[in-house]
């Protein structure tokens, strides 16, 4: 293949090429940015400051798309890797400088791409924990039946390489022996994995997921339709919650099929700000619990309440945010679209003695304005969308309930900016931004926008 260096005048790079490249920034998403002569090449696994050797996989007028294969020369951030996982990928990065790449980028978000100006923006939290923080892994199977039977991640950029995973640092201990545990019985069965390309084999995934605080363990397994000696695996497997999904959906997903319970509970049991939580299989829950606790703090703060105020809780999953705000509020609406969620919140308040909170299933897209007539004008509105945001029609009927204060939690800063853009056109102002690290090792980004008129 042929070299080329940064220096050279502006040819597009073709698929295939070899390119040196001097890193010197990272993009929204966690690529390293270089540019030949002007044209950006957005690198994966590369920091800034570091030349590398990349090999271009795709390739756009504007910009191409590369994967590291050597380090010529480390930038002055990088640190030695701990572990091998490709759900790691900003690990090389000294913990300080991702805390620093993130501040930065919620900032470049807001004001390059919301054109939004004047607010305060608070250093971002940094993470208690910086390996073993996730309550919940999706690991996928691969390989053959018996010991060549694989469990772990997808390679980066691959939807069939699997990177078999034995002490997976993202999970704790416990979550490792219980995924440990179902791959040993697997194999002993001689179970298929699934194969994709083939559209043969049974196992797909397994889920596990924590109470980290009540230290309650589920397992699901996503399979293809077929049998199960479920009793062999309740008994292999030490876990409060066992669970079977069979699916025969094409793509890889978590989600939808027909789930049987196996073993023990439905659900876990999750303690956060001080309320115990009932989490279903299907429902979101934040994947850091000491952080969500810290997150959802800055949320309340940013909502403050006073015991009188009528607050929203928009995007709502098991209602830890609206019931964390009840005890100062007049009374929380949540909506939420995944049924057995709500069903979570509705137990949660019971469970927690809140009165003063209901919870509605329903697509925020569509049951805003019955909301607005069922439960009255809100003065506070919190919102936690899935990344993709909020739609532009969304933002309209948030803006029709006129809200004093609008608490915008966000996992994506570059949704957020042009919500709060729409929203500052509409009469609220940006007054302060909160980045909290729930994610170390990853690109990721999490923080608490405060909106207010
Ligand atoms: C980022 S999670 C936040 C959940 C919750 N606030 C929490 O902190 O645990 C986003 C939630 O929005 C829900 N959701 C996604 N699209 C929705 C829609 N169109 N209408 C209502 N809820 C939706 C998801 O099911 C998920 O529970």
């Amino acid at each position: 293949m042929a070299a080329r260096v940064s220096s050279e005048p502006v040819t597009r790079p073709a698929v295939g090429d070899e390119l040196e490249l001097r890193v010197d920034s990272l993009a929204f998403g966690g690529a390293g940015v270089a540019r030949l002569s002007g044209y950006v090449v957005f690198v994966d696994g590369a920091f800034p400051g570091d030349l590398v050797r990349a090999r271009v996989h795709h390739r756009k007028r504007a910009y191409a798309q590369a994967r590291a294969t050597e380090l010529l020369e480390p930038g002055p951030d990088r640190v030695p890797a701990l572990a091998d996982h490709p759900g790691a990928p900003w690990q090389e990065l000294a913990y300080e400088r991702q805390l620093e790449v993130k501040q930065s980028q919620v900032e470049e978000a807001l004001r390059r791409i919301g054109h939004l100006d004047g607010f305060e923006l608070s250093p971002i939290v940094p993470a208690v924990e910086q390996w073993r923080y996730r309550n919940k892994l999706e690991y996928s199977f691969a390989g053959a039946a018996g010991a060549g039977l694989r469990l772990g991640f997808h390679e980066p950029g691959s939807w069939e390489q699997i990177h078999h995973v034995e002490d997976c640092l993202l999970a704790s201990e416990a979550g490792n022996r219980a995924r440990n545990e179902v791959l040993e019985w697997c194999r002993a069965q001689q179970l298929e994995p699934f194969d994709r390309r083939a559209r043969s084999g049974f196992l797909r995934n397994l889920v596990v997921r924590e109470g980290r605080r009540t230290g309650q363990l589920q397992i699901r397994l996503i399979t293809t339709p077929g049998e199960l000696d479920s009793a062999s695996l309740a008994d292999a497997v030490n876990a409060d919650s066992m669970l079977w999904t069979r699916t025969d959906a094409l793509g890889e997903t978590s989600a939808g099929g027909q789930t049987a319970l196996l073993a023990g509970e439905p659900t876990i049991d999750e303690e956060l700000g001080g309320l115990v939580l009932r989490i279903s299989a299907e429902a979101f829950f934040q994947t850091n619990t000491e952080m969500a606790e810290r997150l959802y703090a800055l949320a309340r703060e940013a909502c403050d309440l006073h015991g009188w105020e009528r607050v929203f809780d928009l995007f709502c999953g098991t209602g830890t945010i609206g019931l964390g705000l009840a005890g100062r509020a007049g009374h929380v609406d949540g909506l939420e679209i995944v049924e057995s969620a709500v069903a979570d919140a509705i137990a949660n308040a019971e469970r927690n003695d809140i009165a003063n909170a209901s919870f509605y299933a329903g697509d925020v897209r569509l049951a805003m304005r019955e909301l607005r007539e069922r439960a009255g004008r809100p003065d506070v509105v919190v919102v936690d969308p899935p990344r993709a945001g909020l739609s532009q029609k969304v933002v309209r009927r948030i803006i029709e309930t006129a809200p004093r204060r609008i608490v915008y939690v966000s996992c994506n800063p570059t949704t957020l900016a042009p919500n709060a853009a729409q929203l500052a056109e509409a009469g609220w102002r940006l007054e302060r931004v909160s980045a909290v690290d729930m994610f170390p090792q990853t690109p990721h980004i999490e923080c608490v926008a405060l909106l207010s008129r």
